[in-house]
């Protein structure tokens, strides 16, 4: 296997005099030359608004960008309308639940998961309260696994939304999402899936997996931060209203009334963010030429590799699946005595960056009686030698605090 730190600048840094180790890749991956170099290169040759001009620099970045959509489309296996550019995934989420809102009454009923980021927990619980509608809760086993049983007790006539991550970016646990369409569509509801953990790292077809929407993020996938993605099925999108209005969305407009075009760019309202259009299709592009299986593979192997190193070390509790299968390379765990504040610190000491805290995932956090965990997450990037320094610095900072 390549060692593929060569591709990406920020990594050949040192932190407090060490090598870093960045382990964060669950907040964010870092860019690959490529990505960073389309960026710039849009800028200094091809920089214009798009659908806009019939000028050269105009007609090169329509071009781009529409290529971007196609690139995205192909990546995940849907139509080209049927890829919507957002700033990220809480903005795919919460466009959903503006939209989608709009027709829900007193009563009816939104699924969720206890293992949700808030992304994918508040615009719900906000939209529920203003319509009168339900929130549920499906829970997670004792194996941190989503608990299927209740899911099919809990979906009913009633619910109108079923809205679930693919993949936990607190305990790693990867939710069967084509038996949850089943289930979901057997009741007419719509499913949402929050894929910002799922699409990075492994092979996704919505197709295949039959949800209604699907939403994820650039930034975690070697793109730009600011750009990110809502997939829809076509025929659902042909019926929605807009979320937002101005230039770019416009058929026609008179004094008393408007018409839009047709989805995508129907939901995307005002100049784009063209450049991290451009950065993700180059990004997408990067994880083509190495294969996302192999990506699946090789972080398949860290988080087995990692897993049982953590096991062996006193005082150190895994907070999820403590088996490979159905399982991303996101590991959750404490340390008996240690604030995972106080863990982080040390760590970055050791010129290693992992992330501490409640991972924006408050309810699960509740559920599991806990203020926080320490999170170390792979990517192509990292290596066995990463891990055995998590390891190292992880016994520094017990001696430290015992
Ligand atoms: N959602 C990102 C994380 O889990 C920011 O760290």
């Amino acid at each position: 296997m390549k060692n593929y730190k060569e591709d990406f600048p920020i990594l050949k840094q040192r932190i407090k005099g060490k090598p870093l180790v960045y382990l964060d890749n669950s907040a964010t991956t870092q860019k690959p030359k490529a990505v960073i170099q389309a960026i710039t290169d849009y800028y200094e040759k091809d920089n214009a608004n798009v659908h806009r001009g019939v000028h050269e620099l105009s007609m090169r970045a329509s071009i781009a960008y529409e290529n971007a959509h196609k690139r995205v489309a192909e990546f995940i296996g849907a139509e080209e309308e049927e890829i919507i550019f957002t700033k990220g995934t809480t903005e795919s989420i919460n466009f959903l639940a503006y939209v989608l809102g709009r027709s829900l009454k007193a009563g009816d009923e939104i699924l969720l998961s206890e293992m949700e980021h808030h992304s994918n927990f508040v615009p719900w619980q906000q939209i529920a309260k203003e319509k009168g509608a339900k929130l549920k809760i499906i829970p997670i086993t004792k194996e941190f696994r989503l608990d299927m049983k209740a899911a099919e007790n809990l979906l009913t006539q009633k619910t109108k939304i079923l809205a679930i991550t693919h993949c936990s970016n607190v305990l790693g646990t990867i939710n069967p999402i084509k038996e949850l369409a089943k289930m979901a569509h057997q009741v007419n509801a719509t499913l949402i899936v929050d894929a910002a953990q799922s699409v990075p790292h492994m092979q996704i077809d919505v197709k295949e997996l039959d949800c209604d929407f699907l939403a994820f993020s650039g930034h975690k996938m070697f793109g730009p931060t600011g750009i990110g993605v809502l997939y829809g099925k076509r025929k659902l999108l042909e019926n929605l209203e807009p979320f937002m209005y101005g230039g770019g969305m416009i058929e026609e407009v008179t004094q008393e009334k408007s018409t839009w075009k047709d989805s995508p760019w129907r939901f995307e309202a005002g100049t784009p963010n063209i450049e991290g259009a451009i950065g993700l299709a180059k990004a997408i592009e990067y994880i083509q030429d190495i294969g996302i299986t192999n990506i699946e593979s090789y972080t398949g192997t860290l988080t087995e590799y990692a897993l049982k190193e953590l096991k062996k070390v006193k005082g150190i509790k895994i907070i999820g699946p403590q088996d490979i299968n159905n399982r991303a390379p996101v590991i959750s765990f404490t340390i008996q005595g240690m604030h995972p504040h106080d863990v982080g610190e040390i760590l970055n000491q050791e010129g290693v960056a992992i992330r501490g805290g409640n991972h924006c995932a408050m309810p699960l956090m509740t559920s599991l009686k806990l203020d926080g965990t320490n999170r170390a997450s792979f990517h192509i990037y990292n290596t066995k030698e990463d891990i055995d320094t998590l390891i190292k610095a992880i016994k520094k900072a017990q001696d430290i605090f015992k």
